[in-house]
């Protein structure tokens, strides 16, 4: 299916990737995923090119990923590095596709596009993940089988918590909302604030004051292809953002393929930052709701769709709610249409 190709996805937790290979499906493609014996990150397709064998069989060695067939070697860069054979000589065509990589935030990062095209500064922001001064943050990967926008539209419109969270539910539901909801450029802001509701949710596990309310707020940023940025925090009733609980998290969503996805997150805290045992409750926990009310939704809307990422074509009916997702779809949309217009007109010259 058509992708956004120009544009970095995460590939993988930074803590999945140690010493061993990893094998992952990433936008159709079978990659492997290895750290080199500097922490450089190789991503290269899982394919070796003398026999076909997945390089993931291998092992890392040094600098490059050896497969475990015959023992040839392939460097970050996919060149053949070593032929343990005979003369030893490097036959021609002895490399495999390599895609540019960048870890950061926490994140490994990947551009399956142009390669000239990938320039590490344009790796989205989440500052929040390396400020170990002010915040400690924990990690999660979920697979999903669902198309990867249908986890956009579960995150760009948080008046499912009312229905699906038990955890963040509030007398006055929806009505105890107030919604904003903005496009800058490409980019989609879909604003949730809640004042002066119940103490309840992730920000109400680190609420340490006496008070049994507070101002609350979920506030998403999404940018192409599915890239996003949640700030949720709690302060005072009328008190400064500043002052206030922050819990702000990344949410990344990388395709495996047309109706399997990647859901990656990260939530930073601002509150106990040195106390393990938050860290473990709040990751645990955050998978749960994930794991087992998000995702199993998703699922069975993806099931009941059919063997199709095609929304629009079933017709849906439409609530308020929807239209930061479906703005997000819109300018997917026109971004992927740009690009293979681009790439039509580059291959007729
Ligand atoms: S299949 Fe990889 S070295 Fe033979
Ligand atoms: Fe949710």
């Amino acid at each position: 299916m058509p992708y956004l190709r120009n544009a970095w996805y995460v590939a993988a937790l930074s803590s999945e990737v140690q010493d061993a290979p990893l094998a992952r499906q990433l936008l159709d493609d079978n990659v492997v995923i290895f750290r080199a014996e500097s922490g450089e990150i190789g991503v290269v397709l899982d394919k070796c090119p003398h026999r076909f064998a997945p390089l993931s069989r291998g092992k890392v060695r040094g600098e490059a990923i050896e497969c475990g067939y015959h023992g040839l070697q392939f460097g970050r860069d996919g060149r053949c590095t070593l032929n343990p054979h005979g003369a030893k000589a490097i036959p021609n065509g002895a490399d495999v596709r390599a895609y540019p990589a960048h870890e950061r935030y926490g994140f490994i990062w990947f551009w399956p596009g142009d390669p000239a095209q990938a320039d590490a500064a344009t790796v989205p922001p989440y500052p929040f993940n390396e400020d170990p001064g002010q915040f400690a943050v924990v990690y999660g990967h979920l697979d999903v089988a669902g198309n990867y926008q249908l986890v956009v539209d579960n995150l760009l419109d948080l008046s499912h918590v009312e229905w699906l969270h038990p955890m963040f539910q509030q007398p006055g539901g929806v009505d105890a909302h107030r919604t904003e909801f903005f496009v800058e450029g490409s980019t989609v802001i879909a604003n949730r604030w809640k004042p002066n509701v119940l103490v309840h949710g992730l920000h109400g596990m680190l609420w340490d004051k006496p008070s049994t309310h507070f101002d609350a707020r979920s506030n998403m940023r999404w940018t192409a292809p599915a890239t996003m940025s949640f700030d949720l925090g709690a302060t005072d009733c009328g008190g400064d953002v500043e002052d206030g609980v922050k819990l702000p998290n990344a949410h990344l969503v990388t395709p495996a393929s047309e109706l399997q996805s990647h859901y990656f997150w990260s939530i930073a805290r601002n509150r106990r930052i040195d106390d393990a045992q938050t860290g473990a409750k709040l990751q645990s926990i955050a998978d749960r709701i994930f794991r087992t009310e998000d995702v199993p939704i998703i699922e069975a809307q993806q099931r009941n769709m059919g063997a199709t990422s095609d929304l629009m074509s079933l017709k849906p009916i439409s609530i308020e709610p929807d239209i930061p997702a479906m703005r997000a779809r819109r300018i997917l949309a026109e971004l992927i249409r740009e690009e293979q217009n681009g790439r039509r007109a580059s291959a007729a010259e």
